[in-house]
């Protein structure tokens, strides 16, 4: 495995999924498959290319399937053994061997600020990732978002979120940036904003569920008062560090699917099985 200067990533899979009922009703919606693979395995796979191996997950009520899915299954595994689809497990198995899952629950849903905190004991006090595994990113081209992320960690030394330009009207789903532009798609954060009104968006540019974020952001949450939605935000903290100049907001390559609403869920299961198709 690769050395990467993070090696936790975080991974908040305690919301309810209610976009998904009534399928994620008894199962977390952070298990919804494209083609094959859970959503939160693609993200584990993500964060294993950028070189980290700690998988630290906040969980809550009704999420035990994803501790099921990052253990062995014996009974199963014994079934199989074998036989042709013995194969189909290599990946998973591949997972469990080169990484640490630990687990924290989130008692109560109080915004994702409040569930990045809830996973401080999983952090060691050490720069850590962020990855909301709704958001789908592949990047055909190259390596990986976070991995992306990694490289400009390691110049910058500071909190980085990814963004992309949306559709204007949208900027009610997202927070959003303003910023000088350092280098091509690379901005220092001067302004953030939680899921602006298209009238108040400084810009079109949002933020998607990558991030790397420093430690010191958990004295900064902690009192990080209730936000947009009468949640705690990860945008409003981060927003904090920005005063200092310490927010880098990266364009990323490759391309996001927003797996948390069903047309962009549908996108790309369809994508996804045809690139799987003519491979
Ligand atoms: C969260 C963040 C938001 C960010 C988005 C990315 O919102 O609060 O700033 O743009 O994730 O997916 P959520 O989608 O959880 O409402």
């Amino acid at each position: 495995m690769k050395k990467s200067p993070i090696n936790v990533c975080l991974f908040p899979a305690a919301g309810y999924g209610t976009r998904f009922l009534p399928a994620t009703k008894a199962m977390p919606k952070e298990m919804l498959p494209i083609l094959t693979k859970p959503l939160i395995q693609y993200g584990v796979e993500e964060a294993m290319d950028a070189g980290m191996n700690t998988m630290a997950i906040v969980t809550g009520r009704g999420k035990r399937a994803i501790e099921d899915h990052f253990d062995i299954s014996y009974e199963l595994e014994s079934q199989i053994k074998g036989t042709t689809k013995e194969k189909m497990l290599a990946d998973i198995r591949h997972i469990i061997d080169k990484c640490t899952f630990s687990y924290t629950r989130q008692i109560e849903m109080r915004g994702l600020g409040h569930a990045i905190l809830t996973g401080k004991t999983l952090t060691n006090f050490q720069p850590f990732a962020v990855l909301l595994a709704d958001d789908l990113c592949v990047n055909n081209k190259g390596v990986g978002v976070l991995s992306q992320m990694v490289e400009l960690y390691k110049k910058y030394r500071c909190s980085i979120v990814a963004i992309e330009e949306i559709d204007p009207q949208h900027t009610d789903k997202y927070g959003v940036i303003d910023g000088d532009e350092i280098a091509p798609g690379i901005y220092r954060v001067r302004t953030m904003v939680e899921k602006p009104a298209p009238s108040d968006a400084p810009t079109n540019l949002a933020i998607i569920g990558r991030y790397i974020l420093t430690p010191d952001i958990f004295d900064i949450l902690r009192v990080t008062k209730p936000g947009k939605g009468g949640e705690i935000q990860i945008t409003d903290a981060l927003m904090r560090q920005a005063e200092q100049g310490a927010v880098i907001a990266y364009k990323f390559q490759g391309k996001r699917y927003d797996c948390g609403s069903i047309d962009g869920y549908v996108q790309a299961t369809v994508e996804l099985y045809e690139a799987e198709k003519y491979k």
